[in-house]
């Protein structure tokens, strides 16, 4: 059984105790998705499992194992280009050292379909209504990524803009 990463199928590791962070990053040479905490505080390791996100420091590489992962190196469009969310985080200043910003991309993404879907977060008044993506339901959802260069205010504009310019 293989792990499709970023569109390609690579063999699940021999050793079941290799984390899908150290096969990313050691393994493989992919090494956008940050080490951070390695321990689950930080978000700073986080990528897409079947679009649902996942800190890949506390997830078993076996456990992608016929599922399909995308890291920060394939969120670009079929041209090449920056994810749109990329574009908008350079034009907020969403990053400074950029070494949460991966994880932070990875984030919002998956966060902009559980908005969709009407997932309800810890902030959310009306459970029975559709969730409205406010600044505030933003902060909540995106609290698990931290930024020590405290670039949070252009992150959450960056997440903004994308979310405005999703089809309703
Ligand atoms: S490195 Fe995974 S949460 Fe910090
Ligand atoms: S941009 Fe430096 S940690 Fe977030």
């Amino acid at each position: 059984m293989t792990i499709m990463i970023n569109g390609s199928d690579y063999p699940v590791p021999d050793d079941a105790r290799v984390s899908l962070l150290d096969m990313l990053r050691e393994r493989l040479g992919l090494t956008g998705t940050k080490l951070g905490c390695n321990q689950g505080a930080c978000g700073a390791c986080t990528v897409l499992l079947d679009d649902e996100r996942v800190l890949s420091c506390l997830t078993l590489a076996a456990q992608a194992k016929g599922r399909d992962v995308r890291t920060i190196e394939g969120l670009q469009g079929p041209d090449g280009g920056l994810h749109p969310l990329q574009e908008a985080f350079i034009e907020h200043d969403g990053l400074q050292c950029g070494y949460c910003t991966p994880g932070q991309i990875c984030s919002a993404i998956a966060m902009a379909r559980e908005l969709r879907r009407g997932d309800p977060s810890h902030v959310t008044a009306d459970l029975a209504g559709p969730v409205r993506p406010t600044r505030e339901e933003i902060r909540e959802r995106m609290s698990g990524n931290l930024c020590r260069c405290g670039a949070h205010n252009g992150i959450v504009e960056a997440i903004e803009e994308m979310l405005a310019g999703e089809p309703a």
